[in-house]
């Protein structure tokens, strides 16, 4: 144990501290402790009491290696913030602070809708507000990282984690990259204390692991890797992200944490990336398995070479890297320039001057969870809701006779996975939302019907009473969060057979019946698709989910939510995806013979939803759509305007989409790509002309040799609401 330093005033290293001259001053086993992170339980005045003992032997570590340790994963909380910090530097010889690093990924206490909810809101303010309300409440906790934003392109809704990404789309992914890295870090990170320093992941295309199956092999060519996988990563780094975090997949055979072609190559020398590049959890160890690291020392060389900065809670660095040095199998200069960047951050996140930064528990009080943070949350729930479908059932009737049947009826599982700091209890359930509505008017019969994945008889009985007495029956539907997120993929992507056999049971009643589902990826919606008359995607809308839902089902609120990942017919089309290739022998070509081309006996081509999707109270239309030239330049854009009007008795919120597809390639294109798109608000019988410049530089894409340039030739944009229904503008590029 090393002796303690003065207990009251902590040694921090002078904040006119010359990193360089630190760095000299440290042995190479302090640096290269620096490099490890570990989690709360290893420290001393955390709140589970530090049980610095059991954990250290579970990673096979010195106690002093947890005192010279670079920083702490998972930790949230004022005073548990300051104790560990403070303790910390008591035992750290040069005085150097912990960074303080947790996954604050849709909220902190006040919890947002999931990112994939948060998506299709299509409203990167919104998103922004989000990140910047989570960034606050998390650094007046303390937190000086968050390992956020999860931007991975997903297609496969058996992917547990696609409730953490936005979707499949490589332009809004980016777009709302750069909008949550602006709302964690602001404009100026150093001197806004009310921020957090992002670390965007998981580089890279974690999201395409092979069948969805979580941790699985992804193996992409490298124009697929630039054209659809990377540009979110890119977007965020352009935003300024501090930090990065590997993935856990292999990348075209090497995982990543262990792939210089990917960190060293494009990551640092391509892209100019200079800042933290950290493990995810266990991923450096994890080289063994993979099978290209025959033990914890050549994981540590592969690593440590590859640029990766911090190992994330395993110990080959610790272990391994002094003695790699010493045989000069590793250059020391690579320990120097990683332990570099990482007091780097903590220099500028200002913690040689104050190692406590924004870590305040009396004004945590105040902001955490506050009134305004939650109003935030409750408005952007209600903008990630999508309407799925509408036979004129919604919105309910206030004097109605409501039945709320379902596992989701009364249920607090709202807030989603990644939620660690939010409290469920705090969460508005559907049934008090409802309830706070119809205070007295008509009456809410709330019965669960049965559990999410078992039931009972006499739930069921409960159930029947209520709808039989009902004028109209509410379905509350869903996964459990512990469904979704990581480790959580899933092969049957319907809803759990008891509640299908809830929907199947209760449709024999012959009454209206509105499903609102809970739930964190696109669901195969047999069972209940042609069952239910509507039907709310709500997925996991937060802290105020009950009130958000409320305000939708009521109508005190207009659905405006579109897709931005396509609802499968059935788990057998998956991937599908809108941005797809034509193939030789497509559907429904002129030419297309009946049997002999792109298709399955079985199902159709077409998702159930597409992306883009959502329907609203309101009925927009479209009119008097046009290009402002059909030919486009290098030197001149030209202009797609369009006319919607609200046709409708309702207020609402249209979004208008624009796509182009390159008829005639280098390589094949896709039939369709997002390039552009306007949320315009219209009154009843209002209209308005939407405008979009279209450009040369929109139209480039990866050819074959990787260069990125456009080609002359014939293009088609196309404007409308979705991916699917959408008028066609043809054009050329001459160049
Ligand atoms: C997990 C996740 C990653 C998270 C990290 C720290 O394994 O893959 O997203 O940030 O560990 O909790």
């Amino acid at each position: 144990m090393m002796s303690k330093q003065n207990e009251q005033t902590p040694n921090v290293a002078s904040n006119k501290v010359n990193l360089d001259e630190l760095i000299k001053q440290m042995t190479l086993d302090e640096k290269v402790a620096q490099l490890i992170q570990l989690a709360v339980p290893f420290y001393e005045g955390a709140h589970g009491d530090g049980l610095i003992t059991g954990p250290m032997d579970s990673l096979g570590i010195k106690e002093e290696t947890v005192h010279n340790s670079g920083s702490v994963l998972g930790i949230a909380g004022a005073e548990e913030v300051i104790n560990v910090q403070r303790t910390h530097l008591n035992y750290n010889r040069h005085g150097i602070p912990l960074l303080m690093m947790a996954d604050i990924v849709h909220g902190f206490k006040t919890i947002f809708p999931v990112p994939l909810a948060i998506g299709c809101s299509w409203d990167m303010d919104l998103a922004e507000k989000s990140a910047e309300i989570a960034a606050k409440e998390a650094a007046v906790s303390g937190v000086h990282v968050t390992f956020a934003p999860m931007v991975d392109l997903v297609r496969d809704p058996r992917w547990g984690r696609v409730v953490e990404s936005t979707g499949e789309d490589p332009y809004l992914n980016a777009e709302f990259s750069k909008a949550f890295v602006r709302g964690f870090q602001g404009k100026d990170l150093a001197n806004d204390m009310d921020r957090v320093a992002a670390c965007v992941k998981h580089f890279a295309a974690y999201g395409a692991a092979e069948a969805g199956r979580d941790y699985n092999t992804v193996d992409l060519s490298d124009r697929q890797m630039r054209e659809f996988y990377l540009p979110a990563y890119k977007a965020a780094l352009d935003e300024g992200c501090e930090m990065v975090m590997t993935s856990f997949n292999t990348v075209d055979g090497i995982p990543a944490t262990g792939n210089s072609k990917l960190m060293r190559k494009l990551l640092r020398e391509e892209w100019g990336f200079n800042g933290i590049l950290i493990s995810d959890w266990g991923a450096v160890r994890e080289l063994i398995a993979h099978g290209i690291a025959a033990d914890e020392s050549e994981a540590a060389l592969k690593s440590i070479k590859a640029g990766v900065d911090i190992e994330m809670m395993t110990a080959c660095y610790v272990k391994h890297l002094s003695e790699l040095v010493e045989n000069k199998e590793v250059d020391e200069a690579l320990i120097d320039e990683a332990v570099l960047r990482i007091l780097q951050l903590k220099e500028k996140l200002g913690l040689f001057e104050n190692p406590y930064r924004a870590a305040d528990p009396v004004r945590e009080k105040e902001i955490v969870f506050c009134e305004e943070h939650r109003e935030v949350a409750q408005d952007l729930a209600i903008k990630s809701c999508v309407l799925l479908k509408n036979n004129d059932v919604l919105p309910l009737k206030r004097d109605h006779k409501i039945a709320l049947i379902g596992p989701f009826a009364a249920n607090n599982d709202v807030l989603g996975p990644w939620s660690w700091t939010g409290a469920k209890e705090d969460a508005v359930t559907l049934a008090t939302g409802m309830n706070n509505k119809l205070s007295g008017h008509g009456q809410l019969l709330v019965a669960e019907g049965c559990g999410i994945e078992t039931g009972t008889k006499e739930q069921w009985q409960a159930a029947l009473e209520a709808a039989q007495d009902a004028d109209i029956i509410v379905l509350a539907l869903g996964e459990h969060s512990d469904m979704n997120g990581e480790a959580a993929s899933r092969a049957d992507i319907r809803l759990p057979h008891i509640q299908l056999e809830l929907v199947r049971k209760l449709k024999e009643l012959d009454k209206p019946m509105v499903a609102v589902l809970f739930n964190g990826r696109p669901l195969d919606l047999h069972g209940v698709y042609e069952e239910a008359d509507a039907i709310l995607e709500a997925w996991y809308p937060g802290s105020q989910a009950g009130s958000a839902v409320a305000e939708l089902l009521f109508g005190d609120a207009n659905p405006s939510g579109r897709l931005v990942m396509s609802f499968p017919y059935s788990v057998g089309q998956v991937p599908v995806y809108y941005n797809a290739y034509n193939t030789g022998r497509p559907q429904g070509a002129p030419d297309a013979q009946v049997r002999y081309v792109s298709q399955f006996l079985d199902i159709p081509n077409e998702p159930l939803l597409p992306f883009g999707f959502g329907l609203s109270y309101s009925d927009f239309e479209y009119s008097a759509a046009q290009l402002s030239s059909d030919v486009i330049t290098v030197e001149e854009s030209i202009k797609v305007t369009v006319t919607v009007t609200n046709k409708g008795s309702v207020a609402g919120v249209e979004t208008v989409q624009l796509y182009v597809r390159d008829m005639s390639g280098e390589v094949v294109r896709p039939v369709k790509e997002l390039k552009d798109y306007r949320k315009v608000a219209l009154q009843p019988g209002e209209s308005k002309e939407i405008e979009f410049v279209l450009s040369e530089n929109q139209l480039r894409y990866y050819h074959s040799d990787l260069t990125h340039d456009s080609d002359a030739g014939a293009f088609v944009a196309f404007v409308g609401p979705n991916s699917k229904s959408n008028t066609a503008l043809p054009f050329r590029l001459e160049k």
